[in-house]
């Protein structure tokens, strides 16, 4: 006999009544399909105290786009959210987050994800640029980006920019309660490809709200009808990495955080934090 095996992630306690959606999920299970565990599944509290967090981490967004502009320096930035997360009573995640040394990852043209904003760097008119935002609030954590575009860019940035966004909008469209996590990758990797562009492998959105990187894994690059199933009242980031030439990067030695297109040709990324629900996702931070 030729059983797949697949990981039995549901588990209700023993004597536990069993919910309609407890049948669902082992019933599914017994399918053969990957679920969640129950543990993935936010209550409606905490879903509350990430979607507060998230108000905050669009504030931290929209004080960056206000900004931001030629002749700032990525130091300039990471003081600004800094200052605007803290004095709104929250605290920026990436600082010291498994020894990051800033707020805030700002990532210019090349540069993927994961730049590090210091004093020297300055932002130049035509530069697309990177803002990743996390933020901490009473415990909860959401976590968005967005891309400025710095003046006037080339046709060729400019394109690439927006492509990244619709690959971020036609994976969250595609995401639907009790489909697959592939089913994000699929409709990213598709329209990526279409525009001649490809999609970065090597990192991928993730679950979110009670820590920074929780389970599960969320790629933008794969097929429909894979992966996990998706579940209302799971919260999740989708981040997709959209490369000009080659999905391939490498990680800069000397920091050990900044991922760059092993090709040097830019690199676009949008993110937003997203909730589940009974219809559809909805965005908690953008
Ligand atoms: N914000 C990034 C993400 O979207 C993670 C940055 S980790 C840091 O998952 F340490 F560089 F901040
Ligand atoms: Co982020
Ligand atoms: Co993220």
């Amino acid at each position: 006999m030729n059983k797949k095996r697949i990981k039995k992630n549901w588990i209700v306690p023993k004597g536990e009544p069993l919910t309609e959606l407890d049948e669902k999920m082992l019933a599914m299970q017994e399918e053969g399909l990957l679920v969640p565990r129950r543990s993935m599944i936010k209550t409606p509290e905490q879903i509350e105290g990430i979607r507060r967090s998230g108000v905050i981490n669009t504030g931290v967004l929209d004080a960056v786009a206000a900004e931001i502009k030629a002749g700032m320096t990525t130091g300039d930035i990471d003081r600004l959210v800094y200052d605007y997360t803290t004095s709104h009573g929250a605290t920026p995640a990436p600082l010291h987050y498994e020894g990051f040394p800033k707020s805030v990852c700002v990532s210019i043209n090349e540069v993927v994800c994961h730049g590090i904003p210091n004093d020297e760097e300055m932002i130049l008119d035509g530069d697309i640029v990177n803002v990743d935002v996390t933020t901490i609030y009473n415990g909860y954590y959401s976590d968005a980006s967005r891309m400025f575009v710095i003046g006037e860019t080339t046709q060729e940035k400019q394109r690439l920019v927006d492509v990244a966004w619709d690959c971020l909008q036609l994976g969250a469209k595609a995401a639907k309660p009790f489909g697959r996590l592939g089913d994000i990758a699929g409709a990213i990797t598709k329209y990526a490809h279409q525009n001649g562009y490809s999609v970065v492998r090597d990192l991928c959105g993730h679950g979110v709200g009670l820590a920074f990187h929780e389970d599960p894994d969320v790629d933008h690059y794969g097929r429909s009808g894979t992966g996990m199933v998706i579940v209302p009242g799971m919260v999740f980031t989708i981040e997709p990495m959209i490369n000009m030439g080659t999905w391939e990067v490498f990680v800069d030695e000397e920091d050990g955080w900044t991922v760059v297109t092993e090709d040097e040709l830019p690199s676009a990324q949008w993110e937003h934090t997203f909730v589940m629900t009974e219809h559809g996702l909805e965005v908690l931070s953008y």
